[in-house]
């Protein structure tokens, strides 16, 4: 596996107007949100589910990527397609969620550290026999009173940059995440704040490790104000915010960074990213792009109830969201 394989596969999920769909939540994460619905929290109804994304009309215009989950990367159409290959002759790379989630850390009471580093290596050569070319690791950074500690983003940024070394390796491109949540009432310079500290020690890991930044892709939280914050600052700010953020951290190098929801509404995501690109593109060595999972598949999921009659309408305003998306890359959205 050459570098350039890594480059190209990185630029190709970035490149255009198009951006990469999360449908990697983990079993548990899945069955939360259909609990809310009535929706079964069987295998089953996940399966289903993922049929409607993977075969939803037009979801190749719109989406170069989709990251799956152990489960699902295991799991087929009822045509009896494995959804890595449905999603390849739809023109989607299929990408793979490798971390196995955010633990406790020991001795810092609300804050996780991110497992999965054991065995990884023989998990990589596996998903890459599936089909895989990309992989996700999320590192997840609260921010709270005294929150977060210097131990917990040395230890989510390490483990993120080992994770991105081992992916290269079997010739994945890594998708590097480290979320600051966006839980509670801190501010937005608040967030900011925290956002450059992880971004920073996260590049300096990659660095240490030797990751290959034209072969890898960013995958940040926006600079936000807490979603409990009495101020919840305008498109503008959040924008002007997010892209300084941005470009004191990450390097020139790195091909594209695409952005994860959080919890934001789908529209709210939208027209942030929009501002951005409508103001900053000139200013921005990397591609802007988004990696949604909430934001866009949140309206399907409404709309689809787990009930089969409501199939096409839940696709239709799937897409309806990957399309906005694809305008907001290019500066075009409105609602
Ligand atoms: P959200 O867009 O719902 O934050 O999910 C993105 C993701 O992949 C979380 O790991």
């Amino acid at each position: 596996m050459t570098a350039q394989t890594l480059i190209d596969t990185a630029r190709t999920l970035v490149a255009g107007d198009k951006g990469l769909l999360a449908m990697d939540e983990s079993n548990a994460t899945c069955n939360k949100r259909f609990a809310t619905l009535g929706i079964p929290q069987t295998e089953a109804a996940r399966r289903d589910w993922r049929e409607l994304i993977v075969t939803a009309p037009g979801l190749g215009d719109s989406i170069s990527g989709a990251i799956l989950f152990d489960e699902t990367i295991r799991q087929k159409t009822n045509a009896g397609k494995p959804f890595a290959k449905a999603l390849e002759g739809v023109g989607i790379i299929p990408g793979i969620k490798v971390d196995t989630g955010a633990k406790p850390l020991a001795g810092h009471p609300g804050e996780t550290v991110t497992e999965g580093l054991d065995g990884l290596r023989e998990r990589l050569a596996e998903y890459a026999g599936m089909g895989a070319r990309f992989a996700k690791w999320r590192g997840v950074i609260a921010i709270g009173d005294g929150l977060p500690t210097r131990a917990c983003v040395r230890v989510n940024a390490h483990a993120l940059a080992r994770y991105a070394a081992l992916c290269q390796e079997a010739g994945l491109v890594p998708i590097v995440e480290p979320e600051v949540l966006m839980d509670g009432g801190h501010s937005l310079a608040r967030c900011a704040e925290v956002t450059e500290e992880v971004l920073h020690k996260t590049f300096a890991e990659l660095r240490a490790q030797g990751v290959l930044l034209e072969g890898m892709l960013l995958k940040p939280n926006m600079v936000l104000p807490g979603q409990k914050a009495a101020v919840q600052d305008s498109v503008e700010a959040v924008a002007e915010a997010t892209v300084n953020c941005l470009l004191r951290t990450v390097p020139a190098a790195v091909p594209g960074v695409a952005f994860l929801s959080g919890g934001q509404s789908a529209q709210l995501a939208s027209a942030r990213l929009n501002e951005m690109n409508i103001r900053f593109k000139s200013r921005m060595p990397w591609a802007l792009a988004f990696s949604f999972s909430r934001a866009v598949q949140q309206p399907a999921l409404d709309a689809w109830k787990g009930d089969a009659a409501n199939v096409s309408v839940a696709q239709q305003a799937l897409v309806l969201r990957t399309r906005a998306n694809q305008a907001a890359r290019r500066g075009d959205y409105k609602e």
